[in-house]
């Protein structure tokens, strides 16, 4: 098992190259990886679309800037979240311009008042494949980030692209890129899991509480 691709795996932002072309065969082949990802019952509730006309990422990239500066307001980020809040700044500035983007989807829509059960049900059967593709792409020598900013505008996005709404969920969307010569990125930061594991009960478990 390549531990070194679990560990080091991470969100890339300025370290995305923006003018080395990502080929069509490259992307379908992480895609291929993706959908090994379990689901509830074996479902296979993803859908992808990728994203390559100009037109459209620059649109897209525009609802992504507005849902990422509606995130950001009103809240006071904690010291060790600046430079994070500094690269995901880049990314909203030129999502538009990414080689491309991949728009995960999943089939259905929950209601409102949907139980734990079902929540859990629905989302845990879709971020796996979103994290499949993450690592496959990772190991191919691309770099990514899982994004959610642009579901402010997910409706738009929805009538942009042909998805129907009311039928099929976006959960999040994946800027693609070679890495920047050089930018390998340096091993997330992570609490120990030590720190965050009770053995037999919570005690222990508490972790350091953001
Ligand atoms: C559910 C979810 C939503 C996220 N949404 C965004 C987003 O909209 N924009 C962004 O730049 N990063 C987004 N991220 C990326 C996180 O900021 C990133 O995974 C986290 O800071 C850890 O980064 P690291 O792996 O580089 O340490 C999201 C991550 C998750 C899991």
């Amino acid at each position: 098992m390549n531990v070194e691709l679990l560990t080091g795996t991470r969100a890339v932002r300025k370290g995305l190259d923006l003018t080395r072309p990502v080929s069509d065969a490259e992307l379908a082949a992480c895609l291929d990886i993706a959908v090994h990802a379990p689901s509830g019952s074996n479902r296979q509730p993803w859908r992808f679309v990728v994203v390559r006309d100009g037109g459209l990422k620059a649109a897209i990239g525009e609802y992504y800037r507005k849902g990422f500066a509606a995130n950001l307001s009103g809240r006071t980020p904690r010291p060790d979240q600046l430079a994070d809040l500094g690269s995901g700044q880049y990314l909203a500035d030129h999502l538009g311009e990414v080689p491309a983007l991949i728009l995960v989807c999943s089939l259905g829509r929950l209601p409102a008042d949907a139980p734990p059960l079902r929540q859990a049900s629905f989302y845990g059967s879709i971020y796996p494949a979103v994290w499949n593709l993450q690592l496959a792409l990772r190991a191919k020598g691309l770099g990514s980030t899982m994004t959610t900013a642009h579901l402010a505008y997910e409706r738009e996005v929805a009538e942009l692209l042909g998805i129907p709404f009311d039928e099929v969920s976006q959960v999040a969307l994946l800027p693609v890129a070679h890495l920047l010569p050089g930018r390998a990125a340096a091993p997330p930061r992570r609490t120990p899991a030590a720190e965050v594991t009770g053995w037999d009960g919570w005690v222990g478990a508490e972790g350091v509480r953001g």
